[in-house]
């Protein structure tokens, strides 16, 4: 195994912010202090200037295996996972075919094993993701999976929500929803407005996600279980989740890089690239968004990271599917919306590591499939999953030169602040300096 010392960082514990060392051996962090002096076989990570913390964990990646191996794999996904700081991915189950048997399950599970970081996976809530019968969560739940879902389109019917979430509530398990009412989103490509109507493109209204917020926040409500709300792009929506929280309703929420930086306005070329569901809001929007986000009312940021072949993403803005990009450029989008130089390395560690480990019930992994924990406390006896970013650094997002197997990033040639420069997943190096080890 290997024996790694992480020198000069600002550490984020939970003990809040302190400078120091932290010591790894064989998958554990034996050590967190002053002036560790180094022992002689060691790899030293050099953290001085950068910040120290529990690995990113990504609630929303769509890894497109099976089925989709020519946008993504989930081996290529791992790495796009790694270089984006992650130590955790949970998989998206809207593959082909859908994730909503044991079988399915595990082959994800086995294939996430063989990456050196956790691939945990979502489950689906309905067989074939149709919204109709339900899958068998029971069975995938024994199996160590702890969050479903039909991302990609929501549970349509507010029956078949109910029965789910009376039927996860024993399991312990907690529903994810895709909120769009699919009878007002409609056809709708990009965000229902003005807009909209100047460039002659259908809209998709704020109603259809809101609508189904409120709806599930109240089947919570009749039903005790818990809903986490994906992807919410609106300020009503998060208002909503923000009052059912109060009001002591198992709910949590995440929010994209993506909603958190970038408006309807870049629709207006008709570039496909900007062409995503829920579709990108209002400019007022992304401010609430930010806003919550920096007052601490957002439980994670969460990719949402779709990748899309050349070949289908380059069509007319009609016709081409929805989705970005996302893990590689999510931890300098959410420092530039945390604030850049005002950004709490706290909040920043917390929607990135230690909420959507929450979320996902990965700090506390109880089943042996190869999972790790995650989100921890950088203290010693903790699993050594920890990311090194470097608030200090400016790049360029670059389409070309991701790891990842697509390239439909909206952030080509964009300036960015802050990098990942290092991770360590289950106590191995696996990025040093920016480079995959
Ligand atoms: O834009 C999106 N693309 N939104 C989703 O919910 C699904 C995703 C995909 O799978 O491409």
């Amino acid at each position: 195994m290997t024996k790694i010392l992480i020198t000069d960082g600002t550490l984020v514990t939970n003990q809040g912010l302190q400078s120091g060392d932290v010591r790894i051996r064989d998958g554990v962090i034996t050590e967190v202090g002053t002036a560790l002096t180094r022992e002689g076989d060691e790899l030293v990570v050099d953290a001085s200037g950068q910040w120290v913390g529990p690995g990113f964990v990504d609630l929303h990646t769509h890894l497109r295996e099976p089925g989709g191996e020519a946008a993504e794999t989930i081996a290529s996904g791992a790495r796009a996972g790694i270089a984006g700081g992650y130590t955790a991915l949970v998989a998206m189950p809207n593959t082909e075919p859908a994730l909503d048997t044991v079988a399915l399950v595990s082959f994800v599970l086995a294939e996430g094993g063989r990456s050196p970081i956790t691939v945990a996976v979502a489950g689906a809530i309905t067989q074939s993701r149709a919204g109709e019968q339900l899958a068998p969560m029971a069975e995938m739940a024994a199996l160590g999976v702890r969050i479903f879902t039909d991302d990609g389109a929501g549970v349509q019917s507010a029956g078949v929500m109910r029965r789910a979430l009376s039927y996860s509530k024993p399991l312990g398990v907690r529903l994810a929803q895709h909120c769009e009412d699919a009878t007002l989103s409609g056809s709708g490509v990009m965000n229902e407005g003005p807009l909209a109507e100047k460039l002659g493109l259908a809209g998709r209204s704020e109603l259809a996600e809101e609508i189904m917020v409120q709806r599930d926040i109240d089947l919570v409500r009749a039903t005790g279980a818990s809903v986490h709300f994906l992807h919410l792009s609106t300020k009503r929506a998060i208002d909503l989740v923000v009052a059912a929280k109060i009001e002591g309703l198992d709910v949590t929420c995440e929010v994209t890089p993506h909603h958190l930086t970038l408006d309807e306005s870049f629709c207006s070329d008709y570039d496909p690239t900007f062409k995503v569901h829920p579709p990108l809001r209002s400019a007022h929007d992304v401010l609430a968004l930010r806003e919550a986000l920096r007052k601490g009312l957002i439980d994670a940021v969460a990719t949402d990271h779709a990748p899309h072949t050349p070949e289908s993403k380059d069509r007319a803005f009609d016709e081409a599917p929805a989705g970005m990009l996302g893990l590689e450029t999510a931890a300098s989008l959410t420092y530039e919306a945390l604030g850049q130089d005002k950004c709490d390395p706290e909040l920043f560690y917390t929607v990135l590591s230690r909420g959507p480990a929450r979320v996902a019930q990965l700090r506390h992994i109880d089943r042996p499939i190869g999972l790790s924990p995650q989100g921890g406390a950088l203290s010693v006896g903790e699993a050594a999953n920890i990311t090194v970013f470097d608030p200090r650094v400016s790049w360029e997002a670059n389409a070309n030169t991701l790891q990842s197997r697509a390239s439909n990033t909206p952030y080509h040639g964009r300036a960015m602040f802050g990098r990942v420069s290092s991770v360590i997943s289950k106590g191995i190096l696996v990025l040093q300096e920016g480079k995959l080890q």
